[in-house]
């Protein structure tokens, strides 16, 4: 593998995605901003320039809404702007900003970390002033996720729509709606085999092969839970009093976990106590994780908040707790060995992002089977966290040597490294990057 070609090859695709002070995640089929990229791309950015870094990260502050929420898209101006600002309609809630249009949901909170990354790469008195820049926005945001979506105080964040989980299509999702969340129309178009009409309104299979993205039934499912949201004025309470599903995410919860702890590191330098509410309910989350446990079949699931009881489709969320980091270590190597069984992890090209086992597994189809660099990410880290120095380096030599035979794409098939998605994809380009420089 030619690392200096990888490398050369990742800068020039993110100085192709770069719009000067963000970066859109992939020309044709994402032209905003969104919340998680961004945070993944400053980690790759922060090697080659600190201060387009740190840009990436403030322009999504333009986005945060007054009560502290962080959109997980920001619309940029351009072909898709009317479209998607109309499909979205943040302007209807009282708190969404007045000069920007954004979505009205968030997206899992790597901002944090993401912060603490750029900080690495600074001096001690430069970081204190980077983290005092940053750290009332993310004081809000962390607050506004416990206040708006912790609503029986018990620690787990609940998600409204798949999108805020950023695995949109993960298999607990699509149960769950299918479940819950379907109306009468679609399942009559379902049944009239008439689907096939909604084609002519999606974006995503307009520039890529249909089997690689979610069904049309799939699609307009999702599209009518996104207008219910809108109809409420993304008013949470409204949303939830009558909700049908609403999930206590897996991934976004483990992440939240982590972010967490970064938030605490950041307010420690500058010397910024956090509110106490806050601080309990951290610990709460971090006690809450337990409960997503099912020790009979030793892996780790999202939780339905209307019923309280466990969504029983695996997925590659279960090896996030690892990157949580508070779980213990009998738990940890549970999780471990998941990653070397041939019925669960083990692929030729890892990680899938459903496992072999599950009846959703697809190789190529969009968070059902691909592999995603940005998962792989988290996985490296957490199992450096634990120490399991040997398959944190595998997987990263795997992933490394994935995007140098396939390219830079969105996600690629476990199977045969079959690349998928978009191509010139500004994360893995990013976290590319970071792997080559850490
Ligand atoms: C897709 C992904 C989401 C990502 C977005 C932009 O919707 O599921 O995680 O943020 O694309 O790349």
């Amino acid at each position: 593998m030619d690392k200096e070609k990888l490398l050369e090859q990742a800068k020039e695709f993110l100085k192709l995605n770069d719009r000067g002070s963000f970066t859109v995640p992939a020309g044709e089929l994402y032209p905003h901003q969104w919340l998680w990229d961004s945070c993944f791309i400053s980690i790759g950015l922060r090697h080659l320039d600190i201060e387009r870094a740190k840009t990436e990260l403030q322009s999504l502050l333009r986005g945060q809404w007054s009560n502290g929420m962080m959109p997980n898209i920001i619309f940029s101006e351009g072909k898709e702007y009317h479209r998607d600002r109309e499909l979205w309609r943040s302007y209807l809630s009282p708190y969404s900003p007045d000069k920007i249009a954004t979505s009205g949901i968030t997206q899992p909170p790597m901002l944090a970390e993401a912060v603490v990354r750029v900080g690495d790469k600074m001096k001690l008195p430069e970081r204190r002033t980077w983290y005092k820049t940053m750290f009332p926005s993310l004081l809000r945001y962390h607050e506004w996720l416990y206040a708006d979506r912790d609503p029986h105080k018990e620690g787990l964040i609940i998600l409204l729509h798949p999108y805020e989980a950023g695995l949109d299509n993960s298999p607990p999702w699509i149960s769950e709606m299918r479940k819950h969340s379907m109306p009468w129309w679609v399942r009559l178009i379902e049944k009239l085999h008439l689907d096939g009409v909604v084609e002519l309104v999606r974006r995503d299979t307009r520039h890529i092969p249909p089997g690689q993205r979610i069904s049309n039934i799939e699609a307009m499912v999702q599209w009518s839970a996104l207008h219910r949201l809108r109809r409420k004025a993304y008013n949470s309470e409204a949303l939830m009093s009558r909700a049908l599903f609403a999930v206590e995410d897996l991934a976004f919860n483990c992440i939240l976990v982590r972010a967490n702890e970064h938030l605490r590191k950041i307010a420690e330098t500058i010397g910024r106590p956090l509110p106490e509410e806050l601080s309990g309910s951290m610990i709460k989350t971090i006690a809450a994780l337990d409960h997503l446990w099912d020790e009979t079949k030793g892996i780790y699931y999202s939780r339905s908040f209307i019923s309280h009881k466990l969504i029983e489709e695996p997925t590659i969320m279960t090896l996030l707790p690892l990157y949580a980091g508070c779980i213990s270590k009998e738990k940890a190597a549970r999780l471990v060995e998941l990653l070397a069984s041939r019925k669960w992890f083990k692929a030729n090209w890892p990680v899938p992002s459903v496992p072999f086992n599950s009846s959703y597994f697809d190789p190529l189809k969009y968070w059902q089977g691909p592999s995603w660099v940005n998962t792989n990410w988290l996985i490296i880290d957490g199992l450096r966290r634990y120490g399991f120095n040997n398959e944190a380096e595998n997987l990263l030599r795997k992933t490394l040597e994935l995007v140098a035979k396939s390219g830079m794409w969105e996600y690629f098939s476990p199977i045969n490294a079959e690349p998928a998605g978009a191509p010139n994809f500004s994360w893995t380009a990013a976290l590319i990057i970071d792997f080559l420089q850490s």
